[in-house]
């Protein structure tokens, strides 16, 4: 991978066959005897991800030992405070024992590039984010997939630290989702700097039997009645029965718990932001509210992250600056960000404000920002047009291939040139902005 450049994927299998979502709770319990006998120590911090404990309290409850044995975990996994991250409680000596032994035997793959202007690699977030250079990131802003929401044809299954293998949005309950969720940002902390900020954007489920479609176009078409198939008919269906307690039609609450799983795995929770939407899709149900928000969980490593507050009132509005409609001078925990029209094939983009605005607060000129999910490739428009380098990856070359168009657009616009070149300079003037949003909406 080279400077301003898009990285093919290595060859990987045919579209695999994502099949249906039954959201079945798997019975399965931890085995107190199993590592009883063995000679194995952990370290504290080794453990305290697992078990969601902070080192500190760890020392209070297993007596200040410098190294674990399999009971002490068990101890841990046995106190009140105990709560699952990304690994369940009847794995996680398994997970111990198996990444300590690797830790010795696996051969550290060769680094990503970072580029001195913007890359784009076409690949599976989970095969990259091992090879980040330490401390490298200053700022991830992205919009994972939802659970059970949409297809993305180009995944391909994964094993996971819980022994799942499945793609990345298409498990078989709303826990899955959280504990790979929880393990890509447990997997992204070594690269992101001390100071260093991470955006991330989500939605709930709700836990309904329902299609699973391809783009928000195809359902659309469905809720104006243009799809007439049977349920039966539709390649990729969710069921609803067979959680251990969610119930069909109630909302998963996922935004919260990947928060809480965050804390838990050390991340500081800043805030919960409420992105407020000024458009969105009709909602057929009849017992509930509509919903017009999304969220995103400013998270860090440290309790003072690099923040600028005064980038809100600096930025023209078009670059995540303050939206006189709606907004006042107090930067708050909702933000009045327009939805984006999604004129490129995506259909669930970010609006160009968005993460301009995650960026211009938690970044100077000069810093990586990272969207391990760029898909068309609206975070990297906003790093480039604050003058911050940008590294973005996606499974989708379709997707890639319109992200590659906007950034060289952008590029070709020498005044926006002159402030990538030139770090420092923040474009703000909004008519720069209008002349680029239009330039992009072309592409
Ligand atoms: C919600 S969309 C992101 C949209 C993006 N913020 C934009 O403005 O276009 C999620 C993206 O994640 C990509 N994706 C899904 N699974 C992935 C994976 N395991 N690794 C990398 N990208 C993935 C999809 O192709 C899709 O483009």
């Amino acid at each position: 991978m080279s400077n301003g450049s898009v990285s093919p994927a290595p060859v990987s299998p045919l579209s695999p066959n994502l099949g249906d979502i039954k959201p079945r709770t798997p019975v399965a319990k931890l085995d107190r005897k199993r590592y009883s006998r063995s000679t194995r120590r952990f370290t504290i911090a080794q453990v305290a991800p697992l078990v969601g404990m902070a080192p500190s309290y760890i020392k209070r409850a297993i007596g200040g030992k410098p190294l674990l044995t399999a009971d002490d975990v068990v101890e841990l996994l046995d106190q009140d405070c105990y709560c699952e991250t990304f690994v369940p409680r009847s794995r996680v000596l398994d997970y111990l024992m198996s990444v300590t032994d690797s830790e010795t035997a696996v051969p550290v793959e060769s680094p990503v590039q970072i580029p001195e202007s913007w890359a784009l690699v076409n690949a599976d977030f989970l095969s990259v984010v091992g090879r980040l250079p330490l401390s490298s990131v200053q700022c991830v802003v992205t919009s994972t997939p939802y659970w059970g929401m949409r297809i993305y044809k180009e995944s391909s299954p994964i094993t996971w630290a819980d022994g799942e293998k499945s793609v990345f949005g298409h498990e078989q309950t709303p826990e899955g989702f959280l504990r790979h969720t929880t393990e890509i940002l447990y997997r992204l902390m070594p690269a992101l700097t001390e100071t260093g900020s991470i955006w991330w954007n989500l939605m709930d489920t709700f836990n309904t039997r329902t299609q699973i479609r391809g783009s928000a176009v195809e359902a659309l078409r469905a809720m104006q009645g243009h799809d007439t198939r049977r349920w039966s008919e539709h390649d990729y269906r969710r069921y609803s029965a067979g959680h251990a307690y969610l119930k069909d039609g109630e909302q998963t609450g996922i935004p919260g718990l990947v928060a809480q799983r965050a804390s838990r795995i050390g991340y500081y929770v800043k805030t919960t932001i409420t992105w407020a939407k000024t458009a969105t899709l009709p909602e057929p149900q009849n017992s509930r509210v509509s919903r017009s928000l999304e969220y995103i969980l400013h998270l860090s490593k440290t309790r003072t992250p690099k923040f600028d507050k005064t980038a809100y009132k600096r930025l023209s509005t078009g670059l995540g600056g303050r939206n006189p409609l709606y907004e006042t001078d107090k930067l708050s925990d909702v933000w009045f960000i327009p939805t984006s029209a999604g004129g490129d094939g995506h259909g669930a983009q970010f609006p160009l404000a968005l993460p301009a605005r995650c960026a211009g607060l938690s970044t100077e000129p000069g810093d990586l920002v990272l969207d391990p999910f760029v898909g068309s490739g609206n975070s990297a428009v906003a790093a480039l047009s604050l003058g911050r380098r940008f590294l973005g990856v996606d499974i989708s070359r379709r997707y890639l291939t319109v992200a590659e168009q906007k950034i060289t657009e952008l590029q070709s616009r020498s005044q926006v040139l002159a402030a990538i070149d030139d770090p420092g300079d923040i474009i703000d003037d909004p008519g720069d902005i209008a002349e680029c949003a239009s330039a992009i909406a072309a592409t």
